[in-house]
Formats: C-alpha cells, sequence, structure tokens
C-alpha cells in the first residue's frame, strides 16, 4: 500500500479553528492548510496531534513526513529500519549498522564508530533528521552505500519510491506492556516543563486509544506486519522478546535477509559474538558517547537506556491496568496472528 494523500479522516466542514502560535512556526504553508482539516487531539510532550494517516503527530512531524513522501528516492539497496518508538529502535540501529560495515570496521576494532558516536547519529531518521529540518530538502543522494535509514512512521505512509523498490525493510516490534512502559517514563523524562507529566494511569489511558504519538501502537505493528507476510523478501519482522531470547540466531537471520550473510570462517572467528557484544546493552550503555550528548538538541542520549529488559511491566502495571491493555490487544490484533 502506497502513501495516501491525506488522512481518512478529512472533515472540511469542521476546521481547527486556528493553530497555536508555537504550533505553526516554520511550517509551509500547505502544512498549515492541512493540519487546519486534520483531526486533533491534546498531546503529551506536545501541546497538539493531529491524526495523518491514521497516525497521530506533532505539526512539525507532519510537515517532515511530506516532505519526504514527496522528495525521497530510493536505492534498491537502501536498508530502512522501522519501528515505533522505544521498541528497540537504538539497538537494532547498532546491530545492523555492524553487521553490514564489518568489512570497513572490524567489530573488534577499539576505535569502532559505535564504540564514539550513538546509533541515531550513525542511522539518521527520515522525519526527524534528513527531512526535519525546517522545510530544507536534503541531499542524501550520496551517502555511502548501502543507505541505512531509521523511520517511525508505518508502512502505508511510506513513499512509493521505497515501496515499489527492493528496499530491504526491517521492523521491530515490541510487546504493548513494556513498550508501554518504555514510552510512558521516557516522554515524561523529555516533556517540557510547560506541560505536565503524564501519570500513568492517564497514558495507559491514551495509549489505550491509540492517542499517542506514532499511535495507535496496533495500526503502526499490523501495517508491517500485515507487509512482512505479503513481501517476506523486502518486509522482516522481528520482535524485541526474540532478539532478547536468542541474539544468536536473530543476528544470522537479519545479516541474511540483508544479504550479508556471515560466512564459516567469520563463524569460527566469533564475528557474531563480537558484534553481539560490541552492541550489547551493558556496553551501549556505558560508552561516553550514549552517557553524554542529545539527539534531536531535545532527547539526551543516556535515556536511550534503561533497563533493556523483558517483562519490567509487571513493576508498574497495577490490575486494573493489565486487564485494561489485554483487552485492548485483544480488540485489537485478535485474529491477526502478531500474537505476544
Ligand atoms: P527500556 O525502557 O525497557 O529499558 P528505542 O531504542 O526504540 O528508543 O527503545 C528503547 C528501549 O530499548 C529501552 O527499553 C532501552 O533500554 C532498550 N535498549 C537500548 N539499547 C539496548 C540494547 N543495546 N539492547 C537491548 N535493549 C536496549
Amino acid at each position: 500500500m502506497a502513501a495516501t494523500s491525506t488522512t481518512t479522516s478529512f472533515t472540511k466542514s469542521h476546521p481547527n479553528v486556528e493553530l497555536e502560535n508555537e504550533e505553526s512556526e516554520n511550517l509551509s504553508h500547505e502544512c498549515r492548510e492541512l493540519l487546519l482539516y486534520l483531526p486533533k487531539e491534546k498531546g503529551w510532550d506536545f501541546p497538539y496531534f493531529y491524526l495523518y494517516q491514521d497516525i497521530w503527530y506533532p505539526p512539525t512531524r507532519i510537515q517532515a513526513i511530506i516532505s519526504f513522501q514527496k522528495h525521497f528516492q530510493a536505492k534498491d539497496n537502501d536498508i530502512i529500519i522501522a519501528s515505533l518508538p522505544k521498541s528497540g529502535t537504538t539497538w537494532l540501529k547498532a546491530l545492523i549498522f555492524a553487521i553490514v560495515n564489518r568489512n570497513r570496521f572490524s567489530p573488534s576494532q577499539h576505535n569502532h564508530p559505535l564504540l564514539i558516536s550513538n546509533a541515531h547519529d550513525l542511522v539518521p531518521f527520515f522525519e526527524f533528521n534528513h527531512y526535519g529540518n525546517n522545510q530544507q530538502i536534503p541531499d542524501i543522494s550520496d551517502l555511502p552505500e548501502p543507505r541505512i535509514f531509521g523511520t517511525h512512521i508505518p508502512f502505508h505512509s511510506l513513499p512509493d519510491s521505497i515501496t515499489k523498490s527492493k528496499c530491504k525493510i526491517i521492523y521491530i516490534c515490541r510487546n504493548p506492556f513494556d513498550h508501554f512502559v518504555s514510552f510512558w517514563l521516557f516522554i515524561n523524562k523529555v516533556i517540557p516543563p510547560s506541560l505536565p507529566k503524564l501519570s500513568r494511569e492517564e497514558a495507559l489511558e491514551r495509549y489505550s486509544r491509540g492517542a499517542n504519538e506514532f499511535g495507535p501502537f496496533w495500526t503502526h505493528m499490523l501495517s508491517y506486519w500485515r507487509e512482512s507476510k505479503v513481501m517476506p523478501n523486502n518486509v522482516l519482522f522481528l520482535k524485541y522478546e526474540d532478539l532478547k531470547g536468542d541474539i544468536n540466531f536473530y543476528l544470522k537471520i537479519v545479516a541474511e535477509f540483508l544479504g550479508f550473510p556471515f560466512n564459516s570462517e567469520e563463524e569460527s572467528n566469533g564475528v557474531i559474538e563480537s558484534i553481539i557484544e560490541l552492541c550489547s546493552f551493558e556496553k551501549m550503555k556505558e560508552l561516553e558517547a550514549n552517557k553524554k550528548g542529545e539527539f534531536m538538541q531535545k532527547y539526551e542520549n543516556k535515556n536511550f537506556f534503561r533497563k533493556g529488559e523483558v517483562g519490567d511491566w509487571v513493576n508498574h502495571f497495577s490490575p486494573g491496568m493489565q486487564e485494561k491493555l489485554s483487552k485492548v490487544i485483544e480488540d485489537k490484533l485478535g485474529g491477526s496472528g502478531l500474537s505476544f
């Protein structure tokens, strides 16, 4: 499925009365006009979110996505790492960077780029980085190949240039219980002082309605889940929990899928183990590059590394909250074949 022109709920008869000043700053005329007619919802770390192509975003993100949809030209050997925020994106970016570049940078070398830079600097996002710079169209035609990109937007909003190409897309998905906890704690850390922090009950209420940035989680997950069934050579669907359970096995699957399989010499020389070690939570969390610095001048790098565990949700959910989210998962994902 390709990007559609606006959203399913385009209601011209009831425009939003006006945009907040801070929302319309640096937005193109086209984007401001569009926002006037999109469904609007109270935000979380932004004053408002708008529903664009069935997903909630703050205004700046919508502008970046429109620019990306209009201008990005895919190459057949591009690699795209897709996810909902807080699903293990940083880890997957590091693993893929290390796999694909292992002939340029040995995973055991002391000055490997992943020991010096945050994974998001090495593998930037379309909608935050390349196309997130105030309406400027980036020249990314001559990035080293294969180009590796990150994105948090759903499959159905990717431009035709990608969906009709031979690009490899790898999606990482996470159990909604752990995903919610990681997301809620992260957003409350980065929320501007002008906006209230959300209690876990309020946050879960919004998450369960799908009203969070890049939500609803079920729409997002299912967009890639379904494509991974239709186009298994182009879309690989991974789960964070599976990677945590057997990273060695999944590293080989990923390398094979990308067309960079490990040969027997590499296997016997411990290359796979070196990559796993280089990208391990314990190693990455302790690096200076990840303890200091910021992503997008808003998100401190250290906030991308919290616990890195499966099942931490039990420390944050009451029985009522557990029941509520279980019901949403059953209602929205039941029958899809996607389960946790
Ligand atoms: P927790 O908040 O549960 O600890 P994202 O990279 O998509 O923002 O996801 C962040 C989540 O992945 C956080 O989960 C973070 O701790 C975890 N994470 C970060 N780096 C990791 C790594 N190298 N291995 C495993 N998990 C990692």
